[in-house]
């Protein structure tokens, strides 16, 4: 049964649509963000509800309003004369051929407004069971238990973005999203991961501690990790697939550029890195790290200022307590190995989590991530340009989406000029690579990049800041404003952009042990059916 909230009364495409609330509807059982249809005459007009208002016919009945005992004037006046508005936010329409177009018109006065029911909610997001296995159910409208499903295909054609304050639910949302490209193998990811909470298990906070899966504990066969701190690995119950070491020679000065404002460089200092790395090529670091008191008379040889040397040479000295970084005989450098390891796995559809164990510095975090996807994304254009010559369908590379946290840290105004993070994300996945972008400071990422992402998932923010800045670009953003503001501190966010139809707030989808099965059996509806015909026949 369709269930009736109200009518239309006014109201403008641009500021939205105003329903009068019926006087039999529950009025706090109408959110804003809830998901409703207005039935037109030719269209189907689905909307947000953005805000809400009371109202009275005549003022004056609130100079007297009734009292508690007064019961039938109380029911009188409410029929008629009190009521509540809804501003509603046409998003989408369906024609009667149930084909979606962008709003361009206008219902007419009085038309009905429902709740959005189930097949409306398959029919404008898809349904994951579909045999084309690009859409993923990633919750449910407010209030609602109907499956909205991302359309993945479209998610890996541009840089994404999963934003929201701390303790919102980001880092369960992205492993979300990422088990649906693992699953549904509509793309190849490298996860830097922080803290350690995708491959093996991650702590749920709650009233009892526990913990859920990662991603190599659901996926064993399509998720590999990658360990900086094999030990940390080990003590979590697990073993890592390859233990990494990058040669200092695997450090370029583009890498010391991600860290400029993390080790507060002034551009003198960097310019000494620039000398350095022009004589001593590849070995820049290994030369600069193995001075000591001679570091002075180093600087007059190179004919680099010695103050700027010797910043640059205390601040890079932290690399040296890193284990993983190590120096190697000159002349026995190849280019680094666990890169060509990384590629393999990539190629052959496997996914990588890089964990950072106890090396959790935003220092290591940033320095590392740069390093590893500055080579990838080189090799990523090589394989790209030989299949743009040959045109051969088994050159074709993988789609790749690289997944980091912090992300204002590697695409601040001044790191996204600079670095290969800025350049993944405004070359719009040219050479098939494109950015997962985590982050609780939106408003710290550069205006254009963030213009970039195509699609993004919104926690709640309370920052004005942040919210104008992942609204950035948006049509309609006003109206979205308020709901941003309005949604629940956890497991609940606002989707838009490319991979959706349209703007939509979910109830993120549990991440659970139903979860857990759904992600095991691989079988589609089809397969299910003809499976149970077969037992019948
Ligand atoms: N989809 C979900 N299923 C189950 N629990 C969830 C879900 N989303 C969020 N939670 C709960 O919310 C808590 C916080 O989520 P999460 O760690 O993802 O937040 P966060 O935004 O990444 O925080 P931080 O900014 O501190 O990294 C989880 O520990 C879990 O208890
Ligand atoms: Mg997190």
């Amino acid at each position: 049964m369709k269930k009736l909230l109200g009518h239309i009364t006014s109201g403008s495409l641009t500021e939205g649509l105003i329903m009068r609330i019926n006087s039999d509807a529950t009025l706090e059982a109408i959110k804003t963000g809830k998901f409703v249809s207005i039935v037109g005459k030719e269209y189907t007009f689905f909307s947000l509800i953005t805000d809400l208002e009371l109202a009275v016919s005549n003022p004056d009945i609130l100079l007297f309003p009734p009292t508690e005992s007064e019961k039938i004037l109380s029911e009188v006046i409410r029929k008629k004369d009190i009521y509540a508005t809804a501003i509603l936010k046409p998003m989408l329409m369906l024609n009667k051929q149930h084909e979606k177009m962008p709003v361009k018109t206008i219902p007419s006065h009085f038309c009905s407004v429902y709740e959005a029911q189930k097949q409306d909610v398959a029919r404008i997001f898809g349904d994951e069971h579909d045999t084309s296995k690009r859409y993923f159910n990633i919750g449910t409208p407010l209030d609602m238990k109907t499956p909205v499903c991302i359309d993945l295909e479209r998610l890996t054609e541009r840089s994404n973005g999963i934003f929201g304050k701390t303790g919102t639910g980001k880092t369960f949302l992205t492993r979300l999203v990422l088990a649906g490209l693992i699953k549904q193998e509509k793309g190849v990811n490298v996860i830097f991961d922080m803290h350690s909470e995708y491959g093996l298990q991650a702590r749920k906070e709650g009233p009892q501690q526990h913990f859920v899966k990662g991603l190599k504990t659901l996926f064993p066969d399509k998720v590999v990790i990658f360990s900086l701190d094999p030990q940390s690995t080990r003590r979590r119950g697990g073993n890592p697939d390859v233990e990494i070491v990058i040669p200092y020679q695997g450090i370029h000065v583009e890498d010391i550029l991600s860290l400029q404002s993390e080790l507060n460089l002034h551009s003198t200092a960097l310019e000494a890195a620039y000398l350095l790395a022009a004589q001593y090529k590849q070995d820049w670091l290994q030369v600069l790290l193995s001075q000591g008191e001679t570091i002075k008379e180093f600087a007059q040889d190179i004919g680099a200022h010695p103050e700027s040397i010797a910043a640059l040479y205390r601040k890079l000295k932290r690399i040296e307590r890193l284990p993983f970084f190590k120096p190697s005989a000159p002349g026995a450098y190849k280019d680094y190995s666990v890169i060509d390891q990384m590629m393999e796995y990539i190629n052959k559809g496997i996914s990588i989590i890089i964990e950072f164990g106890n090396y959790t510095s935003l220092f290591c975090y940033l320095l590392v991530a740069n390093i590893i996807s500055r080579r990838i994304h080189s090799l990523y254009i090589e394989q790209t340009e030989k299949f743009l010559g040959s045109q051969q369908k088994e050159d074709e590379p993988q789609k790749l989406m690289i997944t980091i946290e912090e992300a204002h840290k590697f695409l601040n105004p001044q790191a996204a000029r600079q670095t290969i993070f800025g350049n993944i994300a405004r070359e719009m996945r040219k050479y098939y690579v494109s950015l997962l972008v985590v982050d609780q400071r939106p408003s710290g990422i550069d205006q254009e990049i963030i213009s970039q992402i195509g699609t993004k998932i919104v926690a709640q923010l309370n920052d004005e800041k942040d919210i104008a800045a992942v609204l950035t670009g948006v049509n309609g953003a006003q109206n979205l404003r308020t709901i941003l503001s309005s949604l629940d501190s956890k497991k609940q966010a606002l989707v838009l952009g490319h991979a959706v139809a349209m703007p939509v707030v979910v109830q993120t989808r549990e991440y659970d042990e139903t979860f857990y099965r759904a992600m095991m059996h691989t079988l589609t509806k089809e397969q299910i059916e003809t499976a149970i015909d077969e037992l019948f026949t």
